[in-house]
């Protein structure tokens, strides 16, 4: 069995991260996004990867190399331009040959693995497997409308009036079927090849396709509130483990990992939280669910709800909530006359100050 994740696409939702950045780097509990799923796919038996890459082919090659650190052999696939989850497949057709496939979106965050999936499609015979749970805005998501026994009726690709409340998860298996499939569909009418309107071909053309439900928390981690729920999810599984400096007169509760190299003076760290490499937090509070990346620095500031990535300085300010900080950013005190906000922030930001 071999993999093929899908790490193109723009990411217009996390802009202006994804201006430069790829979404599947956005960094969860500081760690990217598409790290959890080379892991899953590992753990599930998996060695040989390909990895489609669009725009930020490049970061995302320098983030995850060869592969081995991670145990895998992978292969990079680059797409001209996104034009669908079964454009991607139809590129990676040599790289997969007549082999069965799970294809992983690479922005898609599962906890507890893809073991399951992968043990029960190689025994059941089956042509594709679609993993579905229940959303609450399925009109995002390509959307599954079950028979009473379970068999799939229709699949609609983000449909306006979603027939149920049963979203495809982005990680499904296949069989060689699926390349004659990615072959004969046409672009949807937002000009794209949907994988969706693939496994409908093969349901419509007499192939077996099953559904599963997934048991443990999934999210797309497309958008702002995604990432920041799924870094919640997985601060609250950390385990405490302090290897940086934390001073006398700082207080530390709750599950909080303070990297190697990081230091912590006068401050407050409520965890669940995590603090990068070689981090300053100086006479700040640093609240649950937050992740700061490495060498940032936090100074006389409260943050909390709240993802920063590497680099970043926040100073004087409080307090900071559910918010997704990029690299390198400052967010500091404008000192002086006229009391007024001062922002130089990139295209397609979002700023929210207090009322
Ligand atoms: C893709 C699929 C959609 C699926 C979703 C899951 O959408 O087309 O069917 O529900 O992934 O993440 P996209 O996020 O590419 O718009």
């Amino acid at each position: 069995m071999k993999a093929l994740v899908l790490a193109g696409g723009k990411g217009t939702r996390l802009r202006p991260l994804t201006h430069t950045s790829a979404k599947q780097l956005v960094p969860v509990a500081n760690k990217p996004v598409l790290f959890y799923g080379l892991e899953a796919l590992r753990d599930a038996g998996i060695t040989s990867v390909g990895i489609v890459v669009g725009d930020t082919g490049a970061e995302v090659r320098e983030a995850v190399g060869d592969g081995s650190r991670f145990g895998l052999e992978v292969t990079y696939i680059p797409q001209e331009a996104p034009l669908g989850l079964a454009h991607c497949v139809l590129i990676a057709g040599d790289f997969l040959g007549e082999d069965p496939f799970v294809l992983y979106l690479g922005d898609n965050f599962l906890v507890g693995g893809i073991a399951d999936l992968v043990e029960s499609f190689g025994g059941a015979g089956h042509d594709a497997q679609i993993l579905l749970t229940k959303v609450a805005e399925p009109q995002f998501y390509g959307v599954a409308e079950l028979g009473p026994g379970g068999e799939i009726l229709a699949l609609e690709e983000k449909p306006e009036h979603p027939r149920s409340d049963l979203a495809i998860v982005g990680v499904y298996t296949f069989s060689p079927a699926i390349h004659e499939a990615v072959r004969a569909i046409t672009p949807s009418a937002r000009g794209e090849l949907e994988i969706t309107d693939a496994i409908k071909w093969l349901i419509d053309h007499g192939y077996r396709v099953h559904s599963h439900f997934v048991s443990g928390y999934w999210k797309d981690t497309g958008r702002l509130q995604d990432i920041l729920e799924c870094n919640r999810i997985v601060l609250e599984a950390i385990e405490p483990d302090n290897r940086g400096t934390v001073d006398t007169l700082s207080e530390i509760s709750g599950n909080v990992v303070v990297a190697p190299g990081a230091f912590v003076e006068n401050s407050v760290i409520r965890g669940p939280a995590v603090i990068g490499t070689g981090t300053r937090i100086s006479d700040s509070y640093i609240g649950p669910y937050t992740s700061i990346g490495e060498s940032c620095l936090i100074e006389d500031a409260e943050v909390e709800y709240a993802i920063v990535l590497r680099d970043s300085t926040i100073k004087g300010i409080s307090r900071l909530t559910y918010s997704l900080i990029g690299r390198n950013v400052e967010v500091t005190r404008a000192e002086g006359v006229p009391n007024a906000h001062q922002l130089m922030v990139g295209d397609h930001s979002r700023v929210q100050v207090k009322a």
